[in-house]
């Protein structure tokens, strides 16, 4: 492949949106950030140069890094943070992905406006697995806050009660026509009548599912997170923070200009006085701009649970000769993991599982809720520093509780923290269950991500997973390959995976709240026997962890 070099600065800008004037930071002054064009196999370096007010990492999501953990970027995972007035280089390493992905911030709530999109099209001399589109388009959906939101966000930690939500919804970094004094700047689209375009959409959103849609236009999706899937027309489309879709738009409707939007699927009442955030598609040509444009109605309503399932269930591999599937039958690892809101207890005098004084907010993965280390798990692998993490990530069995009821009266809506993960051996082949719970009222969905790989999404189903029925209804021919998917509210997800790619790799659900509150783990996949199995060596000018490494010891 070809290598590719970026230059990536960190700057604070000033914007207005809302009518009021408030600073973010980006890369370089841009929102949504630069944009990333590969083809599949290459390589990039990125050059990022940090002149904001705090340390910052960036990911390259769904981008696997094969050997190459050091530059995925998790904060304290995979390195320490990037300080003010120093540079970092990334070198991002494509295999086998194509289609779409994205990069972001990878510490505190800094994603909210440090991400763009990455383009990787076919190798060069090779196409699509559809007709060529006339032109493409990139939508970044994105969320806005108001203020200062690292700020905020760290003292509602302080005080454990619950995070900012989002002000609204951005459609490549504008809020459209329905928001307070956004009319001016909405974002809009020019398309030729007659023309198929490729839509490249990002989920950038930090909190929430999405729904979108195109007025009077049908969508046909034809990949998600950098895979193709078998095409297939929808009006509409749901997709979860963290992941990205290709779908195709046919300009085929009169001349004249449509909305297309963006909303939010929740799953409790909650926080519903968002404005849809929206962009505008207009055709070139002559007609009459005078009235307003079409309103996608067929956009679902926020609580709309069966349409953002609905979606979900028609989305499938391409799985043909060109691009064959291969889901492992034969697994090695085996994994009962729920996800689930709690409370942990801050100074250990006062709490109780019906909401003590100094009972805290808190998610988890098995009753974990991470915390992370002060040198980062990679580094501690890596060199064989001990203290700052444990190899004993818990497992589950499953029959301990119902998890799909809704009840304040057990144990397990307390937590413990902890930086325990789960070393898995080269090639293991795994599968997990995620298991919703209903504790402490907090049923909701979750969007899980994983780095380092993609998995398979062989079942998902409502309520306890059951060990005896639900396997035999699961995928193998054609299942979605994703690097984020939803665990149903009070209900289950399966996925597989190799474990191919060694390294240090994070686990986590793409909603920011329940990330900052612990619903995250740690994968490290060992070295396999050759060289060319093992991990990459570290790049000479890692960011150095408070207090410095100790020489390598082997
Ligand atoms: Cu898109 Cu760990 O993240
Ligand atoms: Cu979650």
């Amino acid at each position: 492949g070809t290598v590719h070099y970026y230059d990536f600065v960190l700057k604070e800008i000033n914007v207005t949106k809302l009518c009021a004037n408030q600073s973010i930071l980006t890369v370089n002054g841009l929102f949504p950030g630069p944009v990333i064009r590969v083809h599949k196999g290459d390589t990039v370096f990125v050059n990022l140069t940090n002149q904001g007010n705090y340390g910052v990492t960036i990911h390259w999501h769904g981008v696997k890094q094969p050997r190459n953990p050091w530059s995925d970027g998790p904060v304290f995972i995979t390195q320490c943070p990037i300080k003010p007035g120093s540079n970092f280089t990334y070198e991002v390493i494509f295999s086998d992905e194509e289609g779409t992905l994205w990069w972001h911030a990878h510490s505190d709530w800094t994603r909210s406006t440090v991400h763009g999109a990455i383009v990787i099209l076919p190798e060069e001399g090779t196409s699509y697995p559809f007709p060529e589109p006339d032109g493409e388009e990139i939508i970044v959906l994105g969320s806005w806050y108001t203020g200062d939101l690292n700020e905020e966000v760290n003292e509602d930690l302080e005080e454990g009660v619950d995070i900012p939500h989002s002000s609204g919804f951005l459609i490549n970094g504008e809020l459209g026509d329905f928001a307070n004094c956004s009319r001016e700047t909405t974002y809009r689209w020019s398309v030729d009548y007659g023309k198929t375009y490729l839509l490249r959409i990002v989920n950038a959103v930090s909190d929430d599912q999405i729904f979108f849609a195109v007025a009077e236009h049908n969508l046909t999706v034809v990949g998600l997170d950098a895979g193709y899937v078998k095409p297939f027309v929808t009006s509409y489309i749901m997709i979860s923070p963290g992941q990205t879709m290709d779908v195709l738009l046919k300009a085929n409707r009169p001349l004249g200009h449509y909305y297309m939007a963006s909303r939010e699927f929740l799953t409790e009442t909650a926080n519903q006085d968002h404005n849809n955030g929206t962009a505008i598609i207009e055709y070139t040509g002559d007609y009459n701009f005078s009235s307003s444009p079409i309103f996608p109605h067929q956009l679902p309503q926020i609580l709309d649970m069966k349409a953002a399932l609905r979606f979900t269930g028609f989305i499938r591999s391409l799985a043909n000769e060109d691009y064959p599937v291969d889901v492992p039958t034969n697994i090695t690892t085996r994994m009962y993991i729920a996800v689930s809101m709690n409370e942990l207890c801050k100074n250990r005098t006062n709490c109780n599982v019906t909401a003590g004084p100094d009972n805290i907010l808190a998610s988890s993965m098995n009753n974990i809720s991470w915390i992370n280390p002060s040198v980062d798990v990679l580094q501690a692998y890596y060199r064989n520093m001990s203290g700052y993490f444990t190899a004993d990530f818990p497992d589950r069995p499953l029959t301990m509780y119902n998890f799909t009821e809704n009840t304040e009266e057990t144990d397990l809506i307390m937590t413990d923290q902890g930086t325990r993960v789960k070393v898995l051996n080269y090639n293991e082949t795994v599968e997990i269950v995620f298991q919703g719970t209903g504790l402490l009222n907090g049923a909701g969905v979750h969007p899980m991500h994983m780095h380092g790989h993609s998995f398979y999404v062989v079942g998902m189903g409502e309520g306890n997973f059951d060990n005896e029925t639900d396997p035999l209804t699961y995928n193998l021919v054609d299942p979605p390959k994703a690097n984020t998917f939803i665990v149903p509210k009070y209900g289950w997800l399966a996925i597989r995976f190799v474990a191919s790619n060694p390294g240090v790799w994070f686990w986590h659900c793409h909603f920011d709240r329940h990330l900052t509150w612990g619903m995250d783990t740690v994968f490290i996949v060992k070295n396999g026997d050759t060289e060319a199995t093992s991990i990459l060596p570290p790049p000479p000018n890692m960011p150095i962890c408070t207090g410095g490494y100790p020489e390598i010891s082997i």
